[in-house]
Formats: structure tokens, sequence, C-alpha cells
């Protein structure tokens, strides 16, 4: 299995309607094509994590850098791994707005602040560590 993960800026605004379109399509597709993964998602940039079969991944990920909604994507990394990080999510979503004020300022603290909102980050360690202070997943206590 691999996982890869990428940071992108979105076209627009990202509100909860673009955040949940985005999100409805990838489910009904991931499901088709076995992919799983993350999306989390600020006012101005998303931050994804695909995992499955390196083709399988690698095709997915051709067709999402076509997307006109995003652009400046970055590839994170792309390599194998042991063990999934979302079994059974096939594109599980967190949206960092209208978050509770504690958390908000506790990540603002820790990745920084981009255009008002917080930061998401370019780096494999810290993309890992967002994702497991929004409660996605839990790698660092197994
Ligand atoms: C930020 C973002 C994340 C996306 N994630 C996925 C994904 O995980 N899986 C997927 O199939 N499509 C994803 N898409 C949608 C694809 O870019 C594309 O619209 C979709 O695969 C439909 O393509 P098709 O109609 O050409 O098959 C994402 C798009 C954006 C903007």
């Amino acid at each position: 299995m691999h996982r890869l993960i990428y940071r992108s800026r979105a076209t627009g605004v990202i509100d909860k309607d673009t955040f949940r379109d985005i999100l409805y399509t990838s489910v009904e597709l991931n499901r088709k094509y076995g992919v799983n993964g993350a999306l989390i998602a600020s006012r101005t940039h998303y931050l994804q994590f695909l995992e499955g079969e390196y083709e399988i991944v690698e095709k997915t990920y051709a067709k999402i850098k076509e997307d006109k909604r995003h652009s400046e994507i970055q590839l994170i990394t792309f390599s194998p791994v042991e063990q999934s990080l979302f079994t059974g999510w096939r594109m599980r979503g967190f949206g960092l707005f209208g978050l509770n004020l504690e958390l908000e300022e506790k990540l603002k603290e820790k990745y920084g602040v981009e255009e008002g909102t917080i930061r998401l980050p370019d780096e494999e360690a810290a993309a890992l560590a967002i994702a497991e202070d929004v409660d996605m997943i839990s790698i660092f206590h197994q």
C-alpha cells in the first residue's frame, strides 16, 4: 500500500458547500476504485491524504491535479506504507472553519497563520500531526 499527501490552494474561498460537494464525489469514486483517505480544508487550502495500491493512487492524484477548483499543488510524499491510517474511510473530511476558539488558537500557534486562517502544513510530519490534532488519526499513541 502507498500513501500520498499533497497540499493545494483553492481557486475560490472554501465554504461548507464547496467542501461537501468535493467530499461526496470523492467518497463515491474512491469506493469504486478502492482508495481511502482524508481531506482537510482551511478557508484557502486543501491537505489531502490518499491511500491504496500504487497505480490507483497515482491515477486518482493525476485526475485530482487537473481539477480547476484548486491549483499550486505541492506533492508532500508518495511512498509505501505498512499501515493504513484511514481504514474504512473513503474520504474523511475535516473543515477548519467554525472551530471552537480554543482549538483554532492552538492550531494557529502550532502551524502558523496564513491569510488570517490556519496554515496547512507542506511537510509530512506536520501533515500527519495536524490530522492527529483534529482527531482524524491516532498514530502517536498506538
Ligand atoms: C481538493 C480536491 C480533492 C479531491 N479528491 C478526490 C478524491 O479523493 N477522489 C476522487 O476520485 N476525486 C477527487 N476529487 C475530484 C476530482 O478532481 C474529479 O473531479 C473527480 O475525480 C471526477 O472526475 P471525472 O468526472 O473526470 O471522473 C477531488 C477534487 C478536489 C478539488
